[in-house]
């Protein structure tokens, strides 16, 4: 089977396609036949080795596994001898932020991994689009006990966090303000947001509405600077651990003076953020935002595009 490769931590072009074997499942295992898997800025991450906290998870000098890859959307080819929750044909998505060895035309994962069948609705490309950035955008939302009408604002709506996070928290039936670029804005209102700030032409810090809630799913700003847009009460979250590595830091701190305080998420449980985001796309209330798609041959011009931090979602590659 073709595969992409790399045996070092590097920049994109560490990436070379290569014919390898086709693994084989163990007995707990699923075979599956790999249709789409998405260029994310995890993949990033595992595949240069930075931040170089990520290689206490991924092999402290060299890569664990040769074979890239997070996120998939294919069918079962064939199942080890002890499974018993999908059938060969079923057509599955799944997730592992540590990588899964899903940029090849084969990959396996156990059973009880992070792995599950979409609905019919979608098609690959929508499935695999359902992932990384939901998965991390349920996680947010879920450090804080959000209340109906309550008034959230989203810094990096475009990203592949920030466009499943808007539609999640208008899912809980939250106020959203969301910050992206002049050109999607037309896009992220198409989202249901209430609200649209145009961080081109407006420093949203500045704003003049209160927020129980800021979340920075691109996390480009810092708690100092987004605290006088909090209510007494309220909770600044960021996808980074900030410019100085305080938010962390500030997450064990703030809560003790009981006003405005910092959470820092550690994203857990991911088959059941992937369960829950399965449940919103059968109601028909997630619209997987897709940038473009890459040939598994273009992957290092995937992640050459992927590492500038301007995708509009999510970054396709495509194994047919
Ligand atoms: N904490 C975790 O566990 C975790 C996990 C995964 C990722 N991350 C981090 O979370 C961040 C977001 O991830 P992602 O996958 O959503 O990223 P992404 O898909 O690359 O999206 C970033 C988005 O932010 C927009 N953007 C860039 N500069 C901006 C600014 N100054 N103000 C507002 N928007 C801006 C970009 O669009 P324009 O350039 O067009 O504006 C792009 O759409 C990354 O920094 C990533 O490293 C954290």
């Amino acid at each position: 089977m073709k595969a992409a490769v790399r045996r070092n931590y590097g920049p994109p072009d560490v990436l070379k396609i290569e014919t390898v074997e086709k693994p084989l499942p163990k007995a707990d295992e699923v075979l599956i036949k790999v249709h789409t898997t998405t260029v994310n800025r995890t993949d990033c991450a595992i595949v240069t080795g930075k931040p170089y906290i990520m290689r206490l998870f991924i092999g402290l000098f060299k890569p664990k596994n040769g074979i890239p890859g997070t996120d998939f959307a294919g069918e079962i080819a064939s199942i080890g001898q002890n499974v018993t929750a999908f059938k060969i044909g079923d057509k599955v998505f799944g997730f592992g932020d540590e990588g899964i060895q899903s940029q090849a035309q084969y990959m396996t994962i156990p059973e009880k991994k992070a792995v599950a069948t979409f609905p019919n609705k979608f098609t690959f490309d929508e499935a695999v689009a359902s992932l990384e950035g939901a998965h991390y955008a349920y996680n947010f939302i879920n450090k804080v006990k959000l209340i109906p009408g309550q008034k959230v604002l989203v810094n990096g709506a475009t990203g592949a966090i920030g466009s499943a996070m808007v539609q999640i928290l208008k899912y809980y039936g939250a106020y959203v303000t969301a910050v992206c670029n002049t050109k999607n804005v037309a896009l992220i209102d198409s989202l249901g947001v209430d609200r649209t700030i145009d961080y081109k032409k407006e420093d949203f810090t500045k704003d003049h509405e209160k927020y129980d809630y800021v979340f920075d799913a691109v996390g480009k700003s810092t708690f100092g600077k987004c605290k006088r847009l909090l209510h007494k009460k309220g909770v600044y979250i960021s996808s980074e651990l900030g410019p100085g590595v305080q938010n962390p830091f500030l997450a064990l701190v703030t809560p003790l003076f009981g006003g405005k305080s910092v959470k820092f998420p550690f994203p857990s449980n991911i088959l059941q953020s992937i369960n829950f985001i399965k449940g919103l796309i059968e109601e028909g209330k997630f619209k997987p935002i897709i940038d473009s798609t890459y040939p598994l041959e273009k992957i290092s011009e995937a992640y050459t595009y992927v590492i500038k931090g301007e995708k509009t979602g999510n970054v396709i590659l495509s194994m047919s």
